[in-house]
């Protein structure tokens, strides 16, 4: 079923499947989502910059803590100097992580759908767990952009990487509002960067490598524009940014990530880690 698409992904660490689900289920992914957010008071809670000291890489409790829960990350300069909201509640923030996957039906369902399975299945994941899901707002001129990585940085697996990320395009996404793009073939390049926890303090993420000059080249990306209903397949060793949303509309997507336990090991020393609340879920 997804023949051609699984090659395009082998080939270029990145495929594009075109109207992979309905105007339907977007409509009722985006509704849960606003019923998320307007149940959540965001008093007393704080920007994606705020919640690392940027300079030591120090994670604060309610980052590390969010593997297992719905929790809210705000893009940055939206609160005012008495910590209210600039803009509305919906308008600012970056995502919601890391574990909309279990505790929303809604998304809870669509993840576990019968074509998300076959889809992982056809690309051979015999064990698969969610790491992740993510909703990413890529609010209008707020939502800033991502620089370039690849997910096996944050999603190690060893003795090999078989990771792979499944984003399903809520809205239209192009190179105005800040869609994926990708450098085809990187992903046979191997691991360039690690992002690990220091052994001494699980706040505490280290760095190890270096990102090459080439994923600085624009020349080398090419954009993964797609319509929304679309689902674009991300492997762990892909080279990837998105741009700023530079437009007057939201960019919404929404992001699984799994790893083939078959095989593979799971690093202690990757920031998610599963807890007894919810171990990595089983797709299949
Ligand atoms: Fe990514």
């Amino acid at each position: 079923m997804f023949k051609k698409v699984l090659e395009d992904y082998s080939r270029d660490g990145y495929a594009i499947i075109p109207n992979f689900f309905s105007d339907q289920e977007i409509s009722e992914l985006k509704s849960e989502c606003a019923r998320i957010v307007d149940e959540f008071d965001p008093k007393g809670h704080r920007t994606t910059n705020d919640a690392v000291d940027t300079k030591n890489m120090i994670l604060d409790d309610y980052t590390m803590s969010s593997v297992d829960k719905i929790h809210f990350f705000f893009e940055n300069d939206v609160f005012d100097s008495n910590g209210n909201l600039k803009v509305k509640k919906s308008q600012a923030l970056n995502k919601i992580a890391h574990a909309l996957h279990w505790w929303s039906p809604v998304f809870k369902k669509f993840t576990f759908s019968d074509r998300v399975k076959s889809l992982v299945r056809e690309a051979e994941f015999v064990d698969p767990k969610i790491i992740q899901g993510t909703y990413i707002f890529k609010n209008p001129r707020i939502g800033g952009e991502f620089f370039p990585h690849q997910d096996a940085t944050y999603l190690y697996t060893k003795p090999e990487i078989k990771v792979m990320g499944l984003w399903f395009a809520l809205d239209d996404a192009n190179e105005e509002n800040g869609c994926l793009s990708f450098i085809p073939g990187s992903h046979r390049d191997g691991l360039k960067k690690r992002w690990y926890r220091n052994p001494k303090n699980s706040n505490n993420m280290l760095n190890e490598g270096e990102s090459p000059e080439e994923w600085l080249d624009e020349k080398n990306y090419v954009p993964a524009t797609v319509k929304k209903g679309s689902c674009v397949l991300i492997h762990g060793l892909v080279v990837h940014k998105s741009g700023p949303n530079k437009s007057d509309k939201p960019r919404g997507i929404y992001a699984i990530h799994l790893y083939d336990q078959n095989g593979c090991e799971w690093s202690k020393e990757n920031m998610l880690q599963p807890t007894a609340r919810l171990p990595f879920q089983s797709l299949y």
